[in-house]
C-alpha cells in the first residue's frame, strides 16, 4: 500500500507546480493578457469567422497534458477572436460592461486562496467583505438598516431569488398559485418570465400593464387591474417594475408604482440590473432614486460597475424575509452554528459553495474609489445624448424616445422602401463591418436598431466611429 501511495502521489504532484513552473505559466498568461489589452483599441468589436471556434474539438482532453503555449494559441484562435468582443468599447449592443482590470486580480486571489465565502464560520473575513458590499449597495439605493442581499452570478439568478423570496413572504403555496396575480409591462426582461416559471409560479396569472409612449409602466392601469382582480376574488401578489428596460432604456415610475403596490399589499420588485447603478450619478432620472421604496431590487455589477461577467446582486429591504426563504440546515454543517456574528451568504441564496464574488467588487472600489465609477456612468448618459443628437442630422432617421439612461432606439426609414427590410440589412452590415457592434429589436411591431452605451471603454471617439459607420451605410442605402 505504501508504494502505491508513493506512486500515486508522484503522479499527482504535477497538480502542484513549483515556483519556477508557476512563473512560466503565469508569465505566459499575463503576457498574453497584456498583448490583448494593449491591442484592444485596434481590435474589432465583432469578428465573423468561418470556423466559429470549431478548432477546439481538434484538441480533446487526454490523459497527458499539453504546453501552455499551445493552449493559448488555441484559445486565441477559437475563443478570443470569433464573435463578439465584450471587452471592447465598441460593444454597444445588449447591455455591455467591459470587465475592469482589478476584478481579474481579485478573481485570481480568490481562486489562489480558494476562500469559501458561503458561511461565516468558514471564512469570517470573506463573508464580512461580501456583507460589506451588499451593505454598500443597500446604502447607495437608500435601503434601511434591516436590509440584506446576496451577491449572485448575474441578474437572472438575482431576479429568481427575489421572486422566490416574494413567493415565500406572501405565502403563495401550490393551492394559491392560480389566483396569485403578477403584474409587469411587456418590456420587463425575459429572465423575469423565466424566473416565474422556475419558481413554480407558471400557473399564476400574469397581467401586462399598459405603458406610456416612452415604454414606462402606467401606474393608473396597474391600480385598475389590481383592483379588478381583487374584485374577481384573485390575490394581486407581485408587481415587477424595471429600473431601466433592456430594449428601450425606460425607467418605470418607481415611487408611484410602490404606492399602488403597497396600498394593495403586493410585493414590489424592481429589476434595476441595467439602470440601478446610475443612482450614483447626478443625471439619473428621479425614479432611480426611489429604488428604496421597493421590497427587493436587482443590480448587476457586471453591467453598471463594469465588472467582468459573473456578478449580479439582489437587495431585499427586509433581510429576514430573504433568510426565511433560503435558509436550510444540514447535520454536517452543525459546527458552523458556533459562529454567527454575521449573516452567512449561503443562508440568503440558493447556493452553498460559491465563487468568492465579493473580492472582485471590493478590490476595484477600494483601489479607485467611487468617483471614477460615477464619472464613467455620467459619461455614458452624455454619450447617449450626444449620439441621439447627432442622429437627428442623418436623413430619414426615425428616433425612439429621448434616452433616459444610455440606450437609444432608432431606425432608418428612407421613403418608398420597406423600413423593416432596410433596418435588418443595416444591422447585418454594421455587425459584419465589426468596428462597432450594435443590436436590433422588435418594438411595437417594427424593426429598430439599438445603441447601448455601458462599456467603460466606450468614449466619444467610439460613438463617433458608430456614427461614421451608420452614415456610410445610410449613404450606401441611398445609392442602392
Ligand atoms: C434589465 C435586465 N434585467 C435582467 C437581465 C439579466 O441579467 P443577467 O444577464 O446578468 O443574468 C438583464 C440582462 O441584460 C437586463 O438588462
Amino acid at each position: 500500500m505504501e508504494s502505491r501511495l508513493a506512486n500515486l502521489e508522484s503522479q499527482a504532484s504535477i497538480l502542484e507546480p513549483d515556483a519556477a513552473e508557476r512563473r512560466h505559466l503565469r508569465d505566459a498568461v499575463v503576457s498574453h493578457a497584456e498583448e490583448f489589452l494593449e491591442g484592444l483599441e485596434d481590435r474589432l468589436a465583432y469578428v465573423v469567422t468561418d470556423h466559429k471556434g470549431a478548432g477546439l474539438s481538434d484538441m480533446p482532453i487526454r490523459e497527458t497534458g499539453r504546453a501552455i503555449e499551445d493552449l493559448l494559441e488555441r484559445w486565441t484562435h477559437d475563443v478570443e477572436v470569433p464573435g463578439l468582443n465584450p471587452a471592447s468599447g465598441g460593444h454597444l449592443a445588449y447591455i455591455p460592461g467591459g470587465g475592469i482590470y482589478p476584478s481579474s486580480l481579485g478573481d485570481y486571489l480568490a481562486a489562489i486562496t480558494n476562500r469559501y465565502a458561503g458561511v461565516f464560520f468558514a471564512s469570517p473575513g470573506a463573508v464580512r467583505m461580501e456583507n460589506l458590499m451588499v451593505r454598500w449597495m443597500a446604502d447607495i439605493i437608500g435601503y434601511p438598516e434591516g436590509a440584506g442581499g446576496d451577491l449572485s452570478s448575474g441578474g437572472s439568478i438575482a431576479n429568481l431569488t427575489a421572486i422566490v423570496t416574494a413567493r415565500e413572504a406572501k405565502g403563495v403555496d401550490s393551492e394559491r398559485v392560480r389566483r396569485s396575480v403578477i403584474y409587469a409591462t411587456e418590456q420587463v426582461h425575459h429572465c423575469v418570465g423565466k424566473a416565474i416559471g422556475i419558481a413554480g409560479l407558471k400557473e399564476a396569472p400574469v397581467r401586462r400593464v399598459a405603458m406610456d409612449s416612452r415604454f414606462r409602466m402606467e401606474p393608473e392601469d396597474l391600480a385598475n387591474q389590481m383592483d379588478r382582480d381583487r374584485e374577481d376574488g384573485l390575490d394581486p401578489f407581485l408587481v415587477v417594475a424595471s429600473g431601466g428596460t433592456t430594449d428601450t432604456g425606460a425607467v418605470d415610475p418607481i415611487g408611484e408604482i410602490a404606492r399602488v403596490a403597497k396600498a394593495r399589499d403586493a410585493w414590489f420588485h424592481v429589476d434595476a440590473a441595467y439602470g440601478g447603478f446610475f443612482v450614483l450619478t447626478p443625471e439619473a432620472p428621479d425614479p432611480i432614486r426611489e429604488l428604496h421604496l421597493a421590497d427587493s431590487v436587482v443590480l448587476d455589477p457586471h453591467k453598471g460597475l463594469f465588472l467582468p461577467y459573473g456578478s449580479g446582486a439582489l437587495l431585499v429591504r427586509d433581510r429576514e424575509l430573504l433568510y426565511k426563504a433560503h435558509r436550510y440546515d444540514a447535520n454536517y454543517m452543525r459546527d458552523t452554528h458556533r459562529s454567527r456574528e454575521e449573516p452567512s451568504p449561503a443562508d440568503h441564496s440558493p447556493e452553498l459553495t460559491r465563487h468568492f464574488r465579493g473580492l472582485r467588487l471590493w478590490l476595484p472600489l477600494q483601489l479607485f474609489g467611487v468617483a471614477p465609477f460615477r464619472a464613467c456612468l455620467s459619461e455614458k448618459i452624455w454619450l447617449t445624448r450626444y449620439f441621439y443628437e447627432k442622429l437627428h442630422e442623418i436623413p430619414h432617421m426615425e428616433l425612439g424616445p429621448d434616452p433616459e439612461l444610455s440606450v437609444c432606439l432608432f431606425r432608418h426609414v428612407p421613403p418608398g422602401k420597406d423600413a423593416d427590410a432596410v433596418n435588418a440589412r443595416l444591422i447585418e452590415e454594421i455587425q459584419s463591418d465589426g468596428r462597432v457592434f450594435l443590436s436590433s429589436t422588435h418594438v411595437n411591431g417594427n424593426h429598430w436598431l439599438r445603441l447601448a452605451v455601458l462599456a467603460f471603454r466606450t468614449h466619444r471617439s467610439t460613438v463617433d466611429r458608430a456614427l461614421d459607420v451608420i452614415r456610410a451605410l445610410v449613404d450606401k442605402e441611398a445609392r442602392s
